[in-house]
């Protein structure tokens, strides 16, 4: 195999191309690149062959010699700042890989790549894009000038694994005495926000929340990228789309709610409220849609108030109206903190306080150890989900 001996190049893989775009018929990738190896004069064997044409795979169609990281369960982010200064964050921690992409313009060549695959177009004209590819993967990437000197990409892995209420028990991010709450919670088809700081575990949460929705009720899910996985039968899901390269075909999450109410939905669920789609969301859960759920960003339950309040001045909504609207939108809060792990550190209720302003008020309390303690606000949660009051105090965990 002399003529790959030194790895696949850009030669052989334009010989590829050239023969995929001839064939026509779908033949099977492992065929074409047999037949262009023996056209250079080489002779794979089975092992070989497997092999340059998983490279040729990604060279082609995935993220090149950054395919791997992304397919390595444990890798959240591929983070390219040059050729050689290629960063990876797996299970929460950054480090640089040993990885060599080439030259300057062959990093500026895979983000032009990754961009076209996800719909985007990027070159001078529109240096910056953020996309999804194919597969779900959050591509964010800028060329100079608005990078210094090299192509920047950003590649965030959408990968949902689906906990159940017990592994989420037993792994400390639910206390045992709120277990009877959120499925109450649920039954009840209350509606929920799901708060917490990035990568607190929202969207984990929220799919095993959903994972107890009875299986004759109909979930239609509004995401960004399609995240949240929950363990049951019937979901639908709607996803945003960005521009496409001449600037038109937009459909934001606002859109995407507005046309959730229309698909008969028992639960409508918005993945991350991020913006004014908050409007939209108001709007429903005040309007007999109950069961609703969607995610937050917001650092303490307490910040959550002013969080929403940021994102309806978005949609061009006062105050006033944001804190009346919220109060009887929702019906609890969950807030999660992630601390040497995540966990369930609040259960609040939203309400307006006596000055007119939007509150979260406090019903449960968790401490680290899992010692949980109601407050205020927990007598009339309880009865709301008709539990016993005085079951919310509970022991340690362990
Ligand atoms: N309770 C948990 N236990 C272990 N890992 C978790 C837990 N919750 C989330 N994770 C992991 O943490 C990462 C971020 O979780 P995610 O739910 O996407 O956070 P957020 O939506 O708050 O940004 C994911 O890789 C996810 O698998
Ligand atoms: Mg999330």
């Amino acid at each position: 195999m002399t003529a790959l001996a030194r790895g696949v190049g850009p030669d052989f893989l334009d010989a590829v191309r050239t023969r995929l775009g001839a064939s026509g018929t779908g033949e099977a990738l492992g065929v074409v690149v047999d037949a262009a190896a023996r056209d250079v004069g080489a002779v794979l064997g089975s092992s070989a062959l497997t092999a340059v044409t998983r490279t040729v795979r990604d060279e082609l169609f995935g993220a090149g010699r950054l395919q791997a990281f992304l397919d390595d369960p444990e890798v959240t982010d591929v983070l390219v700042n040059g050729p050689r200064d290629v960063w990876v964050e797996r299970a929460g921690r950054l480090t640089r890989a040993d990885v060599d992409l080439g030259g300057v313009d062959d990093v500026r060549a895979l983000a032009v790549r990754l961009a076209a695959a996800g719909g985007q177009r990027l070159d001078d004209a529109s240096p910056a894009v953020d996309a999804r590819l194919p597969d779900g993967t959050r591509l964010h990437a800028v060329v100079p000038p608005l990078a210094e000197s090299c192509a920047l990409i950003s590649l965030r892995v959408v990968r949902s694994r689906a906990f159940t209420i017990e592994q989420l028990v037993a792994s400390g991010t639910l206390a045992p005495a709120l277990v009877p709450v959120v499925r109450a919670l649920v039954s009840t088809r209350a509606n929920l926000l799901v708060s917490g700081a990035t990568g607190s575990g929202k969207t984990t949460l929220l799919a095993a929340l959903l994972s107890l929705v009875p299986h004759d009720e109909r979930l239609v899910v509004v995401e960004e990228a399609g995240e949240l996985a929950p363990a049951h039968p019937h979901v639908v899901r709607l996803l945003a789309r960005h521009a496409n390269v001449d600037g038109a075909g937009r459909v934001d999450l606002a859109a995407l709610v507005r046309h959730a109410l229309r698909m008969r939905p028992d639960r409508i669920v918005l993945g991350e409220c991020r913006g004014a789609e908050v409007r939209e969301v108001l709007a429903a859960l005040n309007t007999g849609h109950d069961g609703g759920c969607a995610t937050v960003h917001a650092n303490a339950a307490a910040d959550v108030p002013a969080r929403l309040e940021a994102l309806a001045a978005l949609a061009g909504m006062s105050r006033e109206a944001v804190a009346a609207q919220a109060a009887s939108a929702f019906d609890a809060v969950l807030h999660l903190r992630r601390a040497d792990r995540r966990y369930v550190a609040e259960v609040g209720v939203v309400h307006r306080a006596a000055s007119g302003d939007l509150e979260v008020a406090c019903a449960l309390r968790v401490e680290p150890t899992g010692v949980t303690t109601a407050g205020p606000a927990w007598p009339s949660l309880a009865a709301r989900l008709g539990l016993p009051v005085g079951r919310a105090v509970t022991g340690s965990r362990r």
